[in-house]
């Protein structure tokens, strides 16, 4: 054996299409890293309802001791709105991951992949705050979350630190000076004036050390109007986690819709693929979900591996991963497709045909 470095990845089916897609990014990951010659530890672990069944919550302390040895993770999506409300971890077992890693920034690729699904033409990506704002997360943070008041009323609190808003704008300043050096910072200081005010202060104050790149404001209301009239005036969307939840889900429907939306969940230490979309409970078990968007972010993951090792084979894999995804899609007849692009393949023979090109 060479004393080349293998790469500990965990493997998390999560709930609904999760197992499904998850086993297609597995196996999509296993042949391009064999082609690649870059060396993997797959690790299976356990989150959402599976995990629920066995350790009584959704999020065991025992998968997240695990995941810590691991240098990255494939998660698919969770039903955390089903959750068991006497299950510790509801209602959100994601985003209590991406807390407790601190993987402050999600990165949401949205480009026009195949002719004929959307919009031609589109190529901006979405870097999402992932950390605070709106979303409640009991356990962690004494105090955040949301609280009835009276039976009649509930206070929703929403943190916003500088710390959060700095280093999500440098984030995306720095994606962007390798694309088309266009930052749109997204808020809504003229309601939420203290907190997006903060927000929007960072991203000027980091737009100044970035003088290559320019820096746009734009209200979300008009951001959701113009992804639509005018997608392609978008380099680097830069978003609250709130705002880039929902638009990019938005965008996602521009370019052939959530099954081939990508995504990754990064930090300083760890990243995490996890498609955009979520666990479809209305097609789950019928092995014809997209799994584009989970192969994709796994792309993701590997660049990101090559980001922080500088091992070449990652970034092999990772180009070997996308290009056979967007062979498959480009050169397969439009019935060759899984449904939600008009066709009729299953999960796994859209697998097939992505494995049959690396
Ligand atoms: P969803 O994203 O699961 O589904 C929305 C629509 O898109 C459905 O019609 C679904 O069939 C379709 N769709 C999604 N992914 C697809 C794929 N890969 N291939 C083909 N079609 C696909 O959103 P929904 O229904 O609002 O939420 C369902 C559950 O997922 C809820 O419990 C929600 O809390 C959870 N969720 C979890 C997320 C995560 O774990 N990252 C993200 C979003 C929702
Ligand atoms: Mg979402």
């Amino acid at each position: 054996m060479s004393g080349k470095k293998r790469y500990k990845i965990a493997v998390i089916p999560g709930d609904g299409i999760g197992p499904e897609v998850v086993l297609s990014a597995r196996r999509v990951l296993e042949r391009a890293a064999a082609k690649n010659g870059l060396g993997l530890e797959l690790v299976d672990l356990e989150v959402g309802f599976r995990a629920y069944k066995r350790y009584g919550r959704t999020l065991p302390p025992e998968t997240l001791d695990a995941m810590r040895e691991c240098d990255g993770w494939i998660l698919g999506p969770l039903s955390s709105g089903s959750y068991p409300s006497d299950d510790k971890d509801y209602p959100m077992a994601s985003g209590k991951i991406r807390k407790r890693f601190d993987l402050y920034a999600n990165i949401r690729p949205v480009r026009s992949l195949l002719p004929g699904a959307g919009r031609r033409g589109v190529d901006l990506l979405i870097v999402r705050e992932n950390t605070e704002d709106f979303y409640p997360d009991r356990n962690l943070y004494k105090g955040y979350g949301e609280f009835w008041t009276t039976p009649d009323t509930v206070i929703s609190l929403r943190v916003v630190t500088r710390r959060a808003c700095t280093r999500i704008s440098e984030t995306a300043f720095r994606l962007a000076r390798s694309r088309r050096r266009l930052v749109t910072a997204v808020h809504k200081a003229n309601v939420l004036i203290e907190g997006d005010g903060l927000f929007l202060q960072e991203a000027r104050e980091c737009g100044s050390r970035f003088p290559e790149v320019k820096l746009e404001e734009r209200l979300v209301d008009t951001t959701a109007l113009q992804l639509v009239t005018m997608p392609e005036s978008f380099d680097v969307i830069l978003a609250p986690n709130l705002y880039g939840d929902i638009l990019s889900d938005e965008a996602a429907g521009l370019v052939g819709g959530l099954g081939l939306a990508p995504s990754l969940n990064a930090g300083v230490d760890h990243a995490m693929a996890q498609a955009v979309h979520g666990s479809a409970p209305d097609i789950a078990g019928k092995g014809i979900a997209n799994p584009v968007a989970e192969i994709l972010s796994t792309s993701m993951l590997m660049e990101w591996l090559h980001s922080k090792f500088n091992d070449e084979s990652l970034s092999t894999t990772a180009t070997c991963i996308e290009n056979s995804v967007i062979g498959a899609l480009n050169e397969s007849r439009v019935s060759h497709l899984t449904a939600d692009l008009g066709g009729s393949a299953s999960t796994e023979s859209f697998t097939e045909s992505i494995l049959e090109r690396i």
